[in-house]
């Protein structure tokens, strides 16, 4: 206790992240569960379960021998993987970027908005002198969680389907001042098409509206891109921030290889556009880091850039879209009215409403753990505008995904 004394109060608020909290729980209950033929099925991490592509593998391996490879790496990243990143936001957006002050690499995107966040935020104690920075509300856990314990104020955005999910700039400027806050103390607005968790894209008009408004503000935008490659049709296509005008004097993007290659272990992704912004979190971040190895940064520049890398996405998204459809044909039968129209297009979530005879989503999801070992996460962990929905991720086998809809229907969880 005298130890825990010395952390600052913002750190000490905080709660491990959620997902830990879930895998924790989750082992607690392993034997019981097993022992009763439930044994724990995780929908709630989004992190894929299936194997990177193999020309990935090929290369590391190759890499792994080269002379020179084991040591210190730069903050910024090699040149070849900055090139790698410039060249793929051309050939996937139609986006010129300079690989020498206009792209950083960085440690997993997780570790870039936690360094840019801090970096933004002068930290202070009392709520109404706090750098603000506004937030999607649901959205990513760990947004709200950065910048609590970076010492600033994590202002909420509605994400409704009144709003079609795409906040008005001017409303919530205006419902902040009206909640007591200094607009002059807003720092940065984060937006993150397509959505974690409720697997929605913004329009290219709304994002323009956005980086309109951040201009007139003088305000950082920061586009979180992290699911920008899972997508279903075409027409649903995510884009860059920077195919819009003006996006380059204020935004920047984050981008992450995670998701698209299956290697969320790996811990590589890069942060792109306005160049002193880029510059400036280049030089905040030489003091933490020494950039990630060096092997990975090469492997990961090939595959980017390499026709097997598009291949082994478009896979995916094919058996993505197939899982989703084993889930949605699961839940109707169970209950659930999920419109055909509002099925999302992106990313590898499902959003839903939790079972009528429920007041709270995470009795539902603790419910759903202990009675038939189907982990999915609460719609508050991802905000104060989730509480009544959950959300699943559908990363797993299809087999599982099948199995998690059979012991729904046997063990009562209807809508
Ligand atoms: C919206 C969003 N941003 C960023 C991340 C972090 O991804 P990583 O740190 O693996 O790049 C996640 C992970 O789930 C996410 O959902």
């Amino acid at each position: 206790m005298k130890m825990e004394k010395l952390f600052n109060e913002d750190v000490m608020a905080l709660d491990t992240y959620i997902m830990v909290r879930l895998k924790e729980r989750t082992a607690q209950l392993k034997d019981k569960l097993t022992q009763k033929n439930r044994a724990p099925i995780s929908l709630s991490m989004g992190a894929p379960t299936s194997a990177p592509p193999s020309a990935l593998i090929d290369k590391l391996k190759e890499f792994l021998t080269e002379d020179n490879i084991h040591s210190y790496s730069v903050t910024r990243g090699e040149s070849y993987f900055r090139e790698a990143c410039v060249q793929r936001m051309k050939d996937r957006f139609g986006v010129v970027l300079d690989s020498n002050d206009e792209v950083c690499s960085v440690l997993g995107s997780k570790d870039g908005l936690a360094n840019l966040i801090r970096f933004l935020i002068y930290p202070q104690h009392e709520e109404f002198q706090k750098d603000i920075i506004l937030i999607p509300d649901p959205g990513y856990a760990s947004y709200s969680q950065m910048v609590g314990c970076s010492g600033g104020k994590a202002y909420p955005m509605a994400l409704t389907p009144e709003n079609n999910y795409q906040p008005d700039m001017e409303q919530v400027w205006e419902q902040l001042k009206n909640d007591g806050y200094d607009e002059n103390k807003v720092k940065a607005v984060i937006i993150n098409y397509p959505n974690n968790p409720l697997g929605v894209m913004a329009t290219k008009d709304y994002v323009q509206k956005v980086v309109d408004f951040c201009k007139k503000h003088d305000i950082l935008l920061i586009s979180d891109a992290a699911y920008c490659d899972l997508y279903f049709d075409e027409a649903h296509k995510p884009f860059s921030v920077f195919e819009l005008k003006g996006a380059k004097d204020i935004a920047v993007e984050m981008f992450t290889l995670s998701k698209p290659y299956a290697v969320t272990g790996w811990r590589l992704g890069w942060i792109c556009g306005n160049k002193e912004v880029v510059s400036r979190f280049a030089k905040g971040k030489s003091t933490i880091d020494n950039g990630m190895f060096k092997a990975l940064q090469k492997a990961c520049a090939y595959i980017m850039t390499s026709a097997e890398g598009d291949e082994y996405i478009a896979q995916g998204n094919i058996s993505y879209k197939r899982k989703q459809s084993i889930l949605v044909k699961g839940l109707k039968e169970l209950g659930w009215e999920i419109d055909e129209n509002n099925i999302p297009k992106t990313t590898f979530y499902l959003w839903l409403p939790i079972p009528r005879k429920y007041d709270s989503c995470v009795k539902f999801c603790q419910d759903m753990l202990e009675k038939s070992g189907i982990v999915v996460v609460p719609g508050t962990a991802f905000g104060t505008y989730g509480e009544g929905c959950f959300r699943i991720s559908y990363v797993c086998s299809d087999e599982k995904l099948q199995e998690v809809v059979d012991r729904m229907k046997a063990d009562g969880f209807r809508y």
